[in-house]
């Protein structure tokens, strides 16, 4: 597949309105093989500089674009995404490994936070508080300005519209640092972008060194809201580099999610959710179930079901059909997994299905592993590739200690058919989102978001508007 063919390819940078390259470049690898797809831009301080620059200059003039403007441009892009699905999905393989069935899912989702903002464009409703008969009290929503967002590779397009479509939809401007990994995602969107008629400097994607653009993004008192998904390792440093020109954050950071699979749950339904929840992306996202706790009534059973869907699951290329795990993003991440399974294995698990080892390339076996317990490093770090690790537990409390017993509080699910149980489980579980007999919770219309230290901020829903609007109070006084 020559991915230059594609209408959407661009290896440039948009920059206020324009495509731009630079002398120095970086390789852009396929990780099925990795042969070089091409290079994209490394920036240089100079034209990033100038790209904030250029994208306040921009903002004064966008925030004050009627909403019904500005929700008909974000629709146009909608459009736009949707029509070329196939060919986004397609550079997305390419460059991330997932496979093409999962691309354009991964589209589809993307496109949905950009229609979903072009709606919510429109409702940033402020209030009028009652106060007394002589004075009235107005609160504004106004858009916050120049916003940046740094992304991740294992989301190469819905990372950037749940970012990008509520910032445009609030009148905001954006810079847009992809991933180096997956950075033709990112240009082929700004490519649709252009053509939706965006002005120019609204939307920009750079390219290049992540550290130093996270660092002039961080430093510079242009820039007054970041939004970042990726490690927590990575959130605090931007975090600490940040609080010097006081900027909002959004942060979505590292997950450790469990999944808590009762005595009463319909088993068929927690083995298809645990299936869901771990292996799409090949496990790669933040949301992944990361320890499996089974009740010990029904774990044998469930293991037993589980064992022979993971089993089914075909490693492959990512552009062929019937691919259900692509490559894993590079060598560190399989490195990364092998570690966890040996860890565990020689703590005393035992192996149920998979592979405690891989070959060379960036093919990663899907494992379950049974009889975890807290002490194994897969307990405490996050995975992040196909590796299903089984702990046994006996009660509700139990497993609730061991399921909050982590830093992080991102995803967590429930599996149980008892009303009250799923009830108090949810209200117990530490984490920002609970799915409850599904695997599956990434919606548009949701708010997406953790606590402890999994990040501050929702990104999605009603919620994810106002991450990129101030609060500003008009006090009306001696009304006579
Ligand atoms: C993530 O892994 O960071 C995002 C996953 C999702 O949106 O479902």
């Amino acid at each position: 597949m020559d991915i230059t063919s594609l209408s959407v390819f661009e290896n440039r940078c948009w920059v206020n309105g324009q495509w731009i390259s630079a002398q120095e470049t970086l390789e852009v690898k396929n990780p099925l093989d990795n042969s070089i797809l091409t290079t994209v831009p490394v920036l240089d301080d100079v034209v990033i500089e100038q790209a904030l620059l250029d994208a306040e200059i921009a903002q004064k003039k966008w925030k004050n674009v009627a909403t019904g403007e500005r929700s008909r441009l974000l629709r146009n892009w909608f459009d736009l995404l949707i029509q070329h699905q196939d060919e986004l999905a397609t550079i997305m393989t390419l460059e991330q490994g997932k496979p093409f069935k999962e691309a354009k899912g991964e589209i589809a989702y993307a496109a949905s936070y950009v229609e979903w903002f072009s709606e919510e464009a429109k409702r940033a409703y402020g209030d009028i508080i009652p106060s007394n008969a002589t004075s009235e009290i107005l609160v504004f929503k106004e858009a916050v300005g120049v916003c940046a967002a740094i992304t991740p590779w294992n989301f190469p397009a819905a990372m950037i519209t749940r970012k990008v479509a509520p910032a445009l939809a609030a009148g905001c401007t954006i810079l847009v640092k992809p991933a180096s990994e997956t950075p033709l995602t990112a240009l082929a969107i700004a490519k649709l972008a252009e053509r939706a008629g965006f002005p120019a400097g609204v939307f920009n994607v750079l390219t290049g060194s992540s550290t130093r653009i996270g660092q002039i993004f961080t430093q510079s008192p242009i820039v007054k809201k970041l939004s970042f998904t990726g490690s927590t390792e990575t959130g605090v440093k931007l975090m600490a580099q940040s609080a010097p020109t006081i900027k909002k954050l959004s942060l979505e950071l590292g997950g450790n999610a469990p999944v808590l699979v009762f005595n009463s749950a319909n088993l068929d339904q927690a083995v298809q959710g645990v299936m869901d929840t771990k292996f799409r992306n090949a496990g790669q996202t933040c949301v992944c179930a990361n320890r499996i706790y089974v009740q010990s009534e029904i774990y044998d059973a469930f293991i037993e079901k589980l064992k022979v869907k993971v089993e089914a699951l075909k490693v492959g290329n990512g552009l062929d059909p019937d691919t259900d795990i692509g490559p894993l993003i590079n060598r560190k991440a399989i490195l990364k997994v092998e570690e966890h399974i040996q860890d565990a294995l020689s703590k005393g698990a035992i192996l149920v299905a998979g592979k405690t080892q891989n070959s060379d390339a960036n093919w990663c076996v899907p494992t379950l592993v049974k009889d975890v317990t807290q002490d194994m490093l897969c307990a405490k770090e996050e995975t992040f590739g196909p590796f299903a690790p089984i702990f046994k537990f006996e009660n509700e409390a139990q497993a609730l200690a061991m399921s909050n017993d982590t830093e992080f509080g991102l995803a967590s699910y429930v599996f149980t058919q008892d009303m009250n149980q799923f009830i108090r489980v949810s209200r117990g579980l530490e984490y920002g989102m609970v799915g409850v007999n599904t695997g599956l919770i990434s919606n548009a219309a949701a708010p997406f978001g953790g606590v402890k230290s999994s990040g501050i901020g929702r990104e999605g829903s009603k919620y994810g508007l106002d991450e990129y609007l101030e609060i500003k109070y008009v006090c009306i006084g001696n009304i006579s």
